[in-house]
């Protein structure tokens, strides 16, 4: 029996996770804590909004006296922590925003964890954070749990701080803690802002196919019930105070990701060969633009046994089929600040 309180889960990670948790555990009760920025939907959580073990609760992260107040009253076990603004080009544009969120967030709920549990048996706070706080490798090498933090955008900046403010109160107040660290996720309910829901987005409509510079940037890109499947995994077997690196092993070039993704799609939707590629466009690099990432992810591995499920195309051909299936969630959530967002980012390109 536990009370678990998971934050950003109407979010594109968070909503795997919490669906994960509700189904696989009935007898914990899951409370999903969630602003509903532009990025989270309820419409993602649909499966299991009746559940009778879970409960949505919509509120910010950055209000103290309803952090404060929520915490007094459910008395929870555990916090998975993933409510954040999470895209890299919205750090660009707004730096305060994520600060804001991501950093002052993160303190608010810490210290609201801090002032309740004053036994901290069975009580986790468990940090949802990403690989970008490493900075960005060379053509060699990997992340490492040593690798020094080296953050270079507004929002690995503002990650960063919120990894070293769990580290600090776990160092400083006991606060039982446990952060992972993962590389980037695809897969369904991801915003179409993010690289490749928005180029299956834009291939459907036959828009241009944004790719930054000279599309060499590499990413390893992970299976995103993948990355929630690890997070159980953590959450129940992970050591106090430890972090975690979650990856896909799984390297790609963007331009070759946007490729393979158009030839999936010239087949999916009965184009000629070739067809979708003619819409990639080359554009201004992001100011900043981390060249490579690439997670070792070893420790979990060896630790706790995880390794990703999904060879890489059969995931990219599932996320494909997905997006052309929910044509109308696309659409819903696109339709708001997002769109508006979109445009004015495209007007400056
Ligand atoms: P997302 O942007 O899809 O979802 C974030 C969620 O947080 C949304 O539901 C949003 O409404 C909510 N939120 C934002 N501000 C809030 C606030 N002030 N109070 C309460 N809720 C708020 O992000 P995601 O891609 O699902 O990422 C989730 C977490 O995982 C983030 O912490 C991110 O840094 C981390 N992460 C993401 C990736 C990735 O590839 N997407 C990789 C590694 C780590
Ligand atoms: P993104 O999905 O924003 O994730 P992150 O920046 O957190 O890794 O971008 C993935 C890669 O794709 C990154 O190198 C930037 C690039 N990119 C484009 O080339 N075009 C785009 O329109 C977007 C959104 C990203």
């Amino acid at each position: 029996m536990k009370k678990i309180l998971i934050t950003g889960g109407a979010g594109f990670i968070g909503c795997h996770v919490v669906k994960l948790f509700v189904e696989k555990y009935p007898t914990y009760t899951i409370f999903n804590l969630d602003a509903l920025t532009y990025a989270g939907n309820l419409e993602n959580l649909r499966d299991i909004e009746d559940a009778p073990n879970y409960h949505f609760i919509k509120g910010d992260i950055t209000d103290e006296s309803f952090i404060n107040e929520l915490f007094d009253s459910h008395q929870f076990d555990a916090v998975i922590h993933l409510a954040a603004e999470s895209h890299v080009d919205r750090s660009i544009m707004d730096p305060l925003g994520f600060v804001r969120t991501n950093v002052m967030g993160t303190a608010v709920l810490l210290n609201a964890a801090r002032r309740t549990w004053k036994h901290a048996d069975g009580k986790l706070f468990y940090h949802v954070s990403t690989d970008e706080v490493y900075g960005s490798l060379g053509e060699e090498g990997f992340f490492t749990e040593e690798t020094p933090y080296d953050p270079r955008s507004p929002y690995s900046a503002s990650k960063a701080s919120s990894d070293h403010l769990v580290s600090a109160y776990h160092h400083t107040y006991n606060l039982p803690v446990v952060v992972s660290n993962c590389s980037n996720n695809y897969g369904s309910y991801q915003f179409p802002e993010k690289l490749l829901p928005l180029m299956i987005n834009n291939i459907v409509h036959s828009k241009p196919l944004p790719v930054y510079g000279k599309g060499d940037n590499v990413r390893d890109w992970l299976w995103v019930e993948d990355h929630a499947r690890a997070i159980d995994v953590i959450f129940h077997n992970g050591r106090l105070g430890q972090t975690y690196n979650i990856g896909g092993f799984n390297e790609w070039k963007n331009i070759d990701i946007v490729h393979l993704l158009c030839s999936i799609m010239d087949q999916k939707l009965g184009r000629a060969e070739g067809e979708s590629a003619k819409l990639i466009t080359f554009v201004k690099d992001r100011a900043g633009h981390d060249k490579r990432y690439a997670i070792d992810a070893t420790k979990l591995n060896e630790e706790l046994g995880w390794k990703p499920s999904l060879q890489f195309q059969e995931g990219l051909e599932k996320t494909v089929d997905w997006y052309l299936a929910n044509t109308t969630w696309v659409e819903n959530v696109t339709s708001g600040a997002y769109k508006h967002f979109y445009e004015q980012q495209y007007v400056q390109r």
